[in-house]
């Protein structure tokens, strides 16, 4: 059984025979002997293996690897005499398990540009950069359950093919079962009403939370969204956490402490590979990271949003006024420049926001919660959700919304109704924040995005 390199780099076991198997990053030849550089993929570094000319394949097969060859190698791992690494594998056998013709293996020992990387998207994870990121957000996964799981919320599967259309802003992605072929374009036939992909497991969730409390949903979702920038995904995945029995204030409580803790989480267990990102991909990153997870948030209200970026002068390319949501330069300059750390704005118009945001007795704003990061602008969006069946209901009704295709949800309203909140976050624009990336595509295995779907 072969050992991670990750491993092998942390129990350093010298003067003991040990098994890697992985791919050839380099090779490099001094005389009667080759230098290989193997990854494995269990961490950034790779293995130096000392291949001698004694090995029996050594003329007819290793002198001829090159960059993408598997292999497996076992040898004595020994302290490494020479500067770059601390140990290295003295090898006894290298077999090479599959050739990577170095005529047609894109990944030549040269920087590629993402754009490039994005085209061979079955590739790319063997490169440093992303490898990196995809061991970043293997983690910060595993972060967000952790949280909310020694938290004591309850995890719930919301589905993937659901016919609410929960943020109202006609994004959602249809189903049609083309084997039921009678013409029906949007599935009708297959569910008897329109169906399609989720925008977000929120309304579900709600369900759960005033039953169980406490809950979250963490899966993908999809939107139809033609918005071609570097911070969209037609599917990308959201957290979304539920609360019965909370306000607004107990819900901006919660996505700062949990921001802060997926930081300190991926600073503390992803060391090497956030080094790469501060090196190469942001510099400044880590102190940028460190300070976020010490610093509070700063709070505003969009309507002191407004009036502060009305007096800052600056030239928008989409005019600020109250009433109009805020654009991404807007969402930026606030956090970047303004407040030059993470900012939650709250008490939007309720006219731009969805019909379930609980409404301000005014009637003019809604309890939502937007926070903005420096680099990212929004990366999470929450509110208090209306527990007043009357305001509800009204609200369904100014905003077009056919009240039948919600009975179920009004009824969570009517029976035992009660003040609950929640949020999303956004998990691409957080591996985004996170690695640097600038963009939203090199955060996820496999981006999708209009035109896009490779592979
Ligand atoms: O602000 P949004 O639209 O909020 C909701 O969907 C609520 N129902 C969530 C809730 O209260 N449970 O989306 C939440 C977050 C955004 O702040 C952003 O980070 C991310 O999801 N997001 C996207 N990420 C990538 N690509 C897109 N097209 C995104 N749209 C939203
Ligand atoms: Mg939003």
């Amino acid at each position: 059984m072969q050992t991670r390199i990750k491993n092998l780099l942390v129990e350093k076991p010298v003067d003991s025979l040990v098994q890697v198997a992985g791919w050839i990053r380099t090779r490099r030849d001094t005389g009667s002997f080759s230098f290989l550089e193997v990854n494995d993929g269990s961490c950034l570094a790779n293995i130096q293996v000392i291949a001698e000319g004694g090995l029996a394949n050594y003329e007819t097969e290793i002198r001829k690897l090159s960059a993408g060859c598997s292999v497996q190698v076992e040898g004595n791992l020994q302290v490494s005499p020479a500067k770059g690494q601390d140990i290295e594998i003295l090898a006894a056998s290298i077999i090479v398990v599959g050739w990577a013709d170095p005529e047609h293996y894109p990944l030549q020992k040269k920087r590629h540009s993402f754009e490039f990387l994005r085209e061979i998207s079955h590739l790319r994870p063997r490169t440093n950069a992303l490898g990196a990121v995809a061991r970043v957000r293997s983690r910060m996964s595993y972060a967000v359950h952790t949280f909310f799981q020694e938290r004591g919320f309850c995890q719930v599967h919301t589905p993937v093919i659901t016919t609410s259309d929960c943020e109202g802003a006609g994004e959602m992605f249809q189903l049609t079962a083309l084997e039921a072929g009678t013409g029906d374009p949007c599935g009708q036939e297959f569910f008897g009403r329109k169906a399609g992909l989720t925008v977000s497991g929120q309304l579900q969730a709600e369900v759960y939370a005033l039953a169980l409390g406490d809950v979250y949903t963490f899966g993908p979702t999809f939107r139809a969204e033609n918005s071609n920038t570097s911070r969209h995904l037609a599917e990308f995945w959201m957290v979304e956490p539920e609360m019965a029995f909370c306000d607004l204030v107990g819900n901006m409580r919660l996505a700062e402490e949990l921001l802060r803790y997926l930081l300190g989480d991926v600073l503390t267990n992803c060391a090497d590979d956030m080094d790469l990102f501060d090196q190469f991909i942001e510099k400044g990153l880590l102190a940028k990271l460190r300070g976020m997870t010490e610093q509070e948030f700063a709070h505003i209200t969009y309507t002191e949003a407004v009036d502060r970026l009305l007096q800052s002068k600056k030239k928008f390319e989409f005019q600020v006024r109250w009433g109009v949501d805020l654009q991404s330069e807007h969402e930026r300059y606030l956090t970047e420049e303004i407040f030059r750390r993470p900012l939650i704005v709250t008490d939007y118009p309720a006219a731009i926001k969805p019909f379930y945001m609980r409404v301000s007795d005014h009637g003019r704003t809604v309890a939502a919660m937007d926070i903005l990061v420096p680099g990212i602008g929004e990366i999470i969006g929450g509110s208090q959700r209306e527990e007043r069946l009357d305001v509800l209901t009204a609200r369904m009704q100014a905003a077009g919304i056919n009240i039948s295709d919600y009975a179920w949800y009004l009824d969570l309203r009517r029976y035992g109704t009660a003040p609950h909140a929640g949020f999303g976050l956004g998990f691409e624009r957080l591996i985004q924040f996170v690695t640097g990336m600038a963009n939203i595509r090199e955060t996820i295995p496999f981006p999708r995005t209009p035109g896009f779907a490779p592979c």
